[in-house]
C-alpha cells in the first residue's frame, strides 16, 4: 500500500513516519512525502530507504492508495475535493478542521466510533487532538451510565500549535534565562505562561479550539444534544495535552463502578488515587506509550451523579498520528473487502 503523507516534514508528519516504521499501518510499504515548495526534494527516511518530498500537486498522488493530510484547513479544503475527483481510487484521512462537521464525512475516534466509517467512504476526518483524548476518556462512562453534561478545562502543550510555536517558545526562553528578568517575558508570549484563548473568539466569547471540541464531541458520541462546555488554554508543556473533566452522569453511580468502567475503557490507563501517581503530560508522552492517562477521580455530589477527573495524552500520537493511522488501517480493511472483525 502506498501512503501519501501531506505535511510529512511537520511535527505530526514526523510522528506518523516513526509509527509507520513501527508497523502501525500493516501492509503499507511505500510513502510519498509531500510538503511545501521549500522542502521539495528533501529526503525522508522510512522502511529502510529515502523518499524525496514532492510538492502538493495532483501528479504527486499518482498510484497513491491512501493520503493522510496534516496541513492547515485551507490546504485541505482546496486540495481534497480535487484529489477525490481526479483519483477515483484514492481514500483520504484529513486532520484539519475543514470537513469535520460535514454531514457526509465520518468524524472518527478509533475505539469510540470506528463503525461510522463505511466501505463507500473515501474521506474520513480526524477530530481535534483534544477532542480525541476527551472522547476516549469519557466513552466508558457514556456507555455505562450515560452523560448529561461535560465541563472541561484544557491545558494544551505548545507542540499542538506546530513546530513554529516551539521555535518561538525556545527564542523566548533563550532571552529570559540568562537574566531571569521577568520583564523579558511577553504577556501574550508562550514562555512560563498560560494563554486562555486558542483561536479566534466568536460572538459568545468562545475560542476556536473550544468550539471545535464542543461541536465535535456530540457528533462522535452520536448525541447532538449533549451539553459540553470547554475552556481551552495553551501552556508551555512541550508535548502532552491535559484536561480537567467534570462529567454529570444520567444515573446515580457508585465511585467504584465509575472506576471499573474507566479501568476497562479502550486505550485508558487508569491511575488509582495515590499521592505520587497521577496523570502528567510528561508521563503520558513517554516513548511508545499509546494510552490516555486518567486519574484524580473524585465524586463531586452526594448522589453520585457528578464526577471529576484529570487526563493526559500525547497530542502528537493519540491526538493526531495514531488515530489517523488507525483510521487508515480501517479504511484499507474495508477497501480490500476485509472487516476489522474478521
Ligand atoms: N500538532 C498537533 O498536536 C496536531 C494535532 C492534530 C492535528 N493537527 C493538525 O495537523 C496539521 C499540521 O500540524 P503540525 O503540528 O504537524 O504542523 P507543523 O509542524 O507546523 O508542520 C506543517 C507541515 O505542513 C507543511 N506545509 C505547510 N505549507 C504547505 C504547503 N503550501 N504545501 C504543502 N505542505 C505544506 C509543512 O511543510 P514544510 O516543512 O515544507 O514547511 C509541514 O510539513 C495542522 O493542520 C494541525 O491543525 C496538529
Amino acid at each position: 500500500m502506498k501512503l501519501a503523507i501531506v505535511g510529512a516534514t511537520g511535527l505530526v508528519g514526523a510522528e506518523l513516519i516513526d509509527m509507520l516504521e513501527a508497523d502501525y499501518l500493516p501492509g503499507c510499504d511505500a510513502i510519498v512525502p509531500i510538503a511545501s515548495d521549500e522542502s521539495v526534494g528533501r529526503e525522508i527516511e522510512c522502511f529502510g530507504r529515502n523518499w524525496p518530498c514532492k510538492p502538493l500537486a495532483l501528479e504527486s498522488f499518482e498510484g497513491v492508495d491512501i493520503a493522510s493530510f496534516s496541513v492547515g484547513d485551507d490546504l485541505s479544503a482546496k486540495w481534497i475535493p480535487k484529489l477525490l475527483s481526479e483519483y477515483p481510487q484514492i481514500r483520504i484521512v484529513d486532520k484539519s478542521n475543514a470537513f469535520r462537521l460535514s454531514e457526509d464525512v465520518p468524524l472518527v475516534v478509533c475505539g469510540v466510533n470506528d463503525d461510522e466509517i463505511k466501505q463507500s467512504d473515501r474521506l474520513a476526518a480526524n477530530p481535534n487532538c483534544t477532542t480525541i483524548q476527551l472522547a476516549l476518556a469519557v466513552k466508558p462512562l457514556f456507555d455505562a451510565f450515560g452523560i448529561k453534561r461535560i465541563i472541561a478545562s484544557t491545558y494544551q502543550a505548545i507542540s499542538g500549535a506546530g513546530r513554529d510555536a516551539i521555535s518561538s517558545l525556545k527564542e523566548e526562553l533563550d532571552i529570559f534565562y540568562p537574566t531571569y528578568d521577568t520583564s523579558e517575558l511577553r504577556a501574550s508570549g508562550s514562555a512560563h505562561n498560560i494563554l486562555p484563548q486558542i483561536g479566534s473568539l466568536d460572538n459568545n466569547g468562545f475560542a476556536g479550539e473550544e468550539r471545535k471540541i464542543m461541536l465535535e464531541l456530540p457528533k462522535i458520541l452520536g448525541l447532538q444534544n449533549l451539553d459540553v462546555c470547554v475552556t481551552a488554554a495553551r501552556i508551555d508543556a512541550f508535548v502532552g495535552h491535559s484536561i480537567s473533566v467534570f462529567a454529570k452522569l444520567r444515573e446515580p453511580t457508585k465511585l467504584n463502578a465509575v472506576e471499573d468502567a474507566l479501568k476497562a475503557g479502550y486505550a485508558i490507563d487508569y491511575l488509582p488515587n495515590d499521592p505520587e501517581v497521577y496523570p502528567t503530560p510528561v508521563s503520558a508522552s513517554r516513548p511508545d506509550y499509546d494510552l490516555v492517562q486518567v486519574g484524580r477521580l473524585r465524586p463531586v455530589d452526594v448522589e453520585g451523579r457528578e464526577y471529576s477527573f484529570f487526563c493526559c495524552a500525547n497530542n502528537l500520537r493519540i491526538g493526531a498520528a495514531l488515530n489517523a493511522l488507525r483510521i487508515a488501517a480501517r479504511i484499507n480493511e474495508l477497501a480490500s473487502g476485509k472487516d476489522a472483525g474478521d
